[in-house]
């Protein structure tokens, strides 16, 4: 079986298709934006689901231990994090919980650091619920990598900072903090008594040489001083189950979590969600390997692309499947370079200032597609630089 190979969503309810033409003005872009993937979920999760409906009742069921289970040895083996079962709860989404969290560990009015350019629902979590944002610009060093700096944080944090939202790895600049660079994060936490929400959705997207490293496994403090949110949805291509999970040490922070959890009845999830969730992580792993190494594949083919086409710059992402290209050269304002990829490329891509203002001129471009469509996106890019 082929994963890698072309299949027609059109037909489905995706909302990357279905929102074509609200977003794009047409339903003639490749739509490289929202981070799913067009590449077939593991057999194994589509086979355990089909099992699964051969049992005529679908009614409430809860998530087994088995589940939590599978997820901690994934986590175990994947990130050499040792987690204990009574620390993760059910989460139908990251962004929900990350809502939860932040009720859960501050009031309204505090402060909450957000680095920018980052996932939009960072900063309207924290504006819908009532909180400040204190907006942290990642800027790029020498060589292009984005950077926090420090010493700029530190200024920025006043006696109302309660929270850092942390993106970990990092979309959309596709970092992977390094130790060095959580720990400093860490200590400043530590230092000022502000708690860590660490979104660590995209942590099974990582390339070689690098490694995610969980903040929360970095010291004793910092694994009771952190909310950690996990979830299968972009490791295994199932973002549709709506189930992630939380992970929380401190049997304090779970209180409080779990009392806002509460007030909106996050409940137990699906039944064909369990199911989904314990075949991924217990048998995916398989599959997983050969999708990094499609999706190295792919970054390698955009960086040749580059090469041709000088006046856009990239940097190949150390984690996640979205390529940050930074079309500044083009001398384009941000509306006109969002209508040049939609309405001269027709490519269907997320533009940089949507994730906040660093990402002025910059357009995300999301890779994990088949072989054949991404070569179809860079020649429709090629044809509209030259035209
Ligand atoms: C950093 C990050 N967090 C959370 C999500 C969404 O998670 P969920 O669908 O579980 O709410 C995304 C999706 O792109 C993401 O990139």
């Amino acid at each position: 079986m082929d994963e890698f190979r072309f299949i027609d969503r059109s037909a489905t309810n995706a909302e990357k298709y279905m929102l074509r033409q609200k977003l794009f003005h047409t339903e003639a872009v490749i739509p490289m934006w929202v981070a799913d993937m067009d590449i077939m979920t593991p057999e194994c999760v589509i086979h355990a689901v089909q099992e699964r409906l051969l049992h005529p009742i679908l009614g409430y069921e809860i998530m087994p231990d088995s589940a939590y289970v599978a997820q901690i040895e994934w986590v175990r083996e994947h990130h050499g994090f040792e987690i204990k079962g009574e620390w993760l709860s059910y989460s139908p989404s990251v962004v929900a919980s990350i809502g939860c969290a932040i009720r859960a560990l501050s009031e309204a009015g505090d402060e909450v650091i957000v680095m920018d350019p980052v996932y939009p629902p960072f900063y309207s979590m924290v504006r819908d619920n009532n909180r400040q944002l204190i907006l942290h610009p990642l800027k790029q060093d020498n060589e292009g990598i984005y950077r926090f700096d420090i010493e700029r944080l530190r200024a920025q944090i006043t006696p109302k900072t309660k929270l850092l939202l942390l993106c970990s790895p990092h979309n959309p600049i596709g970092r992977v903090w390094s130790r060095d660079e959580l720990l400093a994060l860490g200590e400043l936490c530590l230092k000022h008594g502000i708690r860590i929400i660490s979104d660590e959705i995209h942590s099974d997207i990582v390339f070689t040489p690098h490694t995610h490293i969980p903040i929360t496994s970095l010291s004793d403090e910092l694994l009771h001083n952190t909310i950690t949110l996990i979830g299968p949805g972009k490791t295994f291509n199932m973002a549709g189950f709506s189930i992630s999970t939380v992970c929380i040490a401190s049997d304090e922070l779970r209180t409080f979590y779990d009392k806002e959890a509460h007030c909106v009845h996050f409940g137990d999830g699906a039944a064909l969600s369990h199911v989904a969730f314990e075949a991924a992580y217990t048998y995916g792993e398989k599959w997983h390997r050969r999708l990094l190494q499609h999706l190295e594949c792919n970054v390698q083919r955009i960086e040749e692309w580059i090469t041709e086409h000088p006046q856009i710059k990239f940097r190949p992402p150390e984690a996640t499947y979205l390529a940050w290209l930074d079309c500044r050269e083009l001398g384009l304002g941000d509306r006109e370079l969002r209508e040049f990829f939609s309405s001269k490329a027709g490519l269907g891509l997320s533009p940089g200032l949507s994730f906040g203002k660093e990402g002025s001129g910059f357009m995300r471009l999301n890779f994990a597609v088949p072989t054949e469509v991404l070569e179809d996106a860079l020649s429709r890019l090629s044809g509209a630089l030259h035209g």
